[in-house]
Parts: structure tokens; sequence; C-alpha cells
């Protein structure tokens, strides 16, 4: 029996945001819509747009090289790469292999993972597990997307809401007990797909004349189930992590919860009694940025100085799928 089980840290994140600065008045010269309704209905002011080669493999290999300049860790030693993702570099091979290619990380190997919003507490869980187990040391947690390449600018109610953003998470041994991962609950409900999905590109229905004529290719959404769904869940599974290990939300230091809509949070904040000081929020200059809102929001609220090593923090994600669930963790 292996008494030594190590626990699970983040030893840091870092993020790649692309330069370019779309805001709400941008959107108001092409379509029906305007600043003051999608900041009003979003809590969205502007986002960014990646150019050709700001793609997920590009944006999570920039964050992964300030990362390990940070922590001094070495390429060689990432035993392990996770790349949390619905917008990789290629249907296949995996966006992993891009990363792994570019940060040289020659003893790595690694695996994409397709979980939409919740991909990053998805990565995270999978790192968590081979750290714990001792299989792994070195874990990269990538999430990246490019969502502009998958958005309709047409459509009004998808386009205005997603950005594009890369992060990378460095998960690895606890030096201390004082900062670990400390439990997560995770869960899916494959009813909700024709909710919030992209029809066409996969194998259901690959690319043809028709389906690029028919803008099959982009995100479709039902935006009023998905709210429903999102404040209900993630308000849910957040109060149940956090009643299973006996924390109250007094306790918690940060909540980070996915950057869908500010509504949604507000909502999710309030069924926990949580007050809006302890949230951290970068919807307003990003937008969903998709697997990205989590590391790149908890980073934010690092810099800032809402949260610091060995605080008490929560996760909470929802997205398609659906996919849903929550982490707790001492930074
Ligand atoms: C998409 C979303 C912002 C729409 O906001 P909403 O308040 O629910 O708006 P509704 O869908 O009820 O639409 C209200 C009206 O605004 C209109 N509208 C939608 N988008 C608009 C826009 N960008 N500008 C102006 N009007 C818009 C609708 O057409 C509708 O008009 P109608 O009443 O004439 O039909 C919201 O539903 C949402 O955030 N959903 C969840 C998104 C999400 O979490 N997605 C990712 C999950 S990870």
């Amino acid at each position: 029996m292996n008494t030594h089980r190590p626990l699970a840290e983040i030893w840091g994140i870092e993020d790649y945001f692309p330069a370019e600065v779309l805001s709400n008045t941008y959107f108001e010269k092409t379509l029906e819509t305007n600043d003051q309704w999608i900041q009003e209905r979003t809590g969205i002011r502007e986002r960014r747009r990646s150019q050709a080669h700001e793609t997920p493999g590009f944006m999570g290999t920039e964050a992964s090289k300030k990362l390990l300049a940070k922590t001094g860790v070495k390429a060689e030693e990432i035993d392990l790469i996770l790349v949390a993702t619905i917008t990789g570099d290629y249907i296949f091979p995996a966006c992993t292999s891009v990363i792994q290619r570019d940060l040289g990380a020659v003893n790595a190997f690694g695996f994409d993972l397709s979980a939409a919003c919740s991909g990053y507490l998805y990565a995270l869980e999978t790192a968590r597990a081979y750290v714990e187990s001792g299989l792994k040391k070195r874990v990269l947690v990538i999430a990246a997307e490019k969502m502009s390449s998958i958005l309709d600018y047409q459509d009004r109610q998808t386009c205005i809401l997603f950005g594009d953003a890369g992060s990378a998470t460095l998960v690895a041994p606890a030096r201390s007990s004082e900062s670990r991962i400390i439990d997560s609950i995770l869960r899916m409900d494959g009813t909700g797909i024709p909710c919030l999905f992209m029809p066409a590109g996969g194998s259901v229905k690959p690319p043809s004349v028709e389906t690029v004529q028919n803008r099959e290719h982009f995100v479709k959404q039902e935006g009023r189930s998905v709210f429903k769904r999102a404040v209900q869940d993630m308000a849910n599974v957040s109060v149940e992590i956090l009643e299973r290990n006996k924390i109250s939300p007094s306790d918690v230091k940060c909540f980070v919860p996915h950057q869908a809509n500010i509504r949604i949070i507000e909502a999710a904040r309030e069924r926990l009694g949580m007050p809006i000081e302890k949230v951290a929020l970068n919807i307003d200059r990003y937008g969903n940025t998709t697997a990205a809102t989590i590391p790149t929001a908890l980073l934010d609220a690092e810099r800032k100085g809402q949260v610091k090593k060995g605080d008490l923090v929560l996760l909470a994600s929802f997205g398609a799928g659906f996919t849903w669930g929550s982490i707790l963790l001492r930074y």
C-alpha cells in the first residue's frame, strides 16, 4: 500500500490574450444590437480576437513559456500536457501535439479534452488524478480557445458573447499542506447537446457545400435554456461541494465562476451567499473565452490581490454537453 500519496497543487498560472480588442460598438456596425444591450444583458464590454497565427496551440504555448519561466520548471521536466479546448488547431492530431512540439516538451505525452466551458475543471481533475496517483509529476493544463473561428458574425445572440484567450496552469505535487486541490464534483447531462453545439464538421454531418451554405459550422445556442441550467447547476454544485467539506461560504476567499454572463454569475453568487467582492470577474474585458475563463479570471484575481497562496478558492463551471462542476482548492 502506498502510504505517501502525494497531494496535487497549482504551482502557477499564466495567460495569453490576443492584442486585438473588439468593443461592443464593433457589432453595432453590422448587427441590430448596441453597447447598452450587450452590457446590460451580459456584462461584456469588450473581448479579444485572434490573428491567423494565434491558434489555441500558439496561445497555449506562449502562456506555457511564461509559466515555465515563472515557476523555474524546464520544458523537459513536463511529463503530461492536457489541453482543454473545443477549437483546437486541427480536428486531428490533438492540439497537445502542437504545444508539445513548440514548447520542446520532449518527455511529455498528452491529449486534448473536450468539455467546452467546463474543460478547465475536467482537465484540472485529470491532472490531479495523475499527480495524486504518483504517475506524473509535472502536468501542464492548457485551456485555450479561438472562439472567433466558430462564431457566426451574423448571429447577434452568440457572436457578442465569446472571445479568444489562452492559459497554462502547472499542476504538481504539493510542496506543503497549505496549497492543494481539495475536492471536486464533475457532472454531465448529454440531453443538453441540442441546446449548445456546432451541428456540422463532425462525423454526424461532415463538411459539405450544403453545411457551409446553412452556416452549420458555427456555435448554435438556445440562450434561455442554457441560461436557466447554468444558474441552477452551477449554484447547486457549488453549495454541494461546500457542504460536503463542511465549509461555509464565508470561509471561501475567492469564488471563480465560469464567465458566460454577468447575470448568471450574479444569480449563482446570490444563491451561494457570496459577497461580490469575493467573486473573480474578467467577463467585462474578455467575454466568454470558454475553457479559458476560469484560469484567466483566477490569475486576474491573484494580480489584483483578491487571492493569494494558501487561500481557499472555489471554482465553478457550466458549459456545452451539458457539463458542469466545481473544484475546491487551497491556492
Ligand atoms: C444569449 C443571452 C445573452 C440572451 O439574453 P436574454 O436576456 O436571455 O435574451 P433573450 O434570449 O431572452 O432575448 C431577448 C430579446 O433580445 C434579443 N437579442 C438577442 N441578442 C441580442 C443582441 N445581441 N442585441 C440586441 N438584442 C438581442 C432577442 O432577439 C430577443 O428579442 P425578442 O424579444 O424580440 O425575441 C442569454 O440568454 C445568455 O447569456 N444565455 C446563456 C449563455 C451561456 O451561458 N452560454 C455559454 C454557456 S457556457
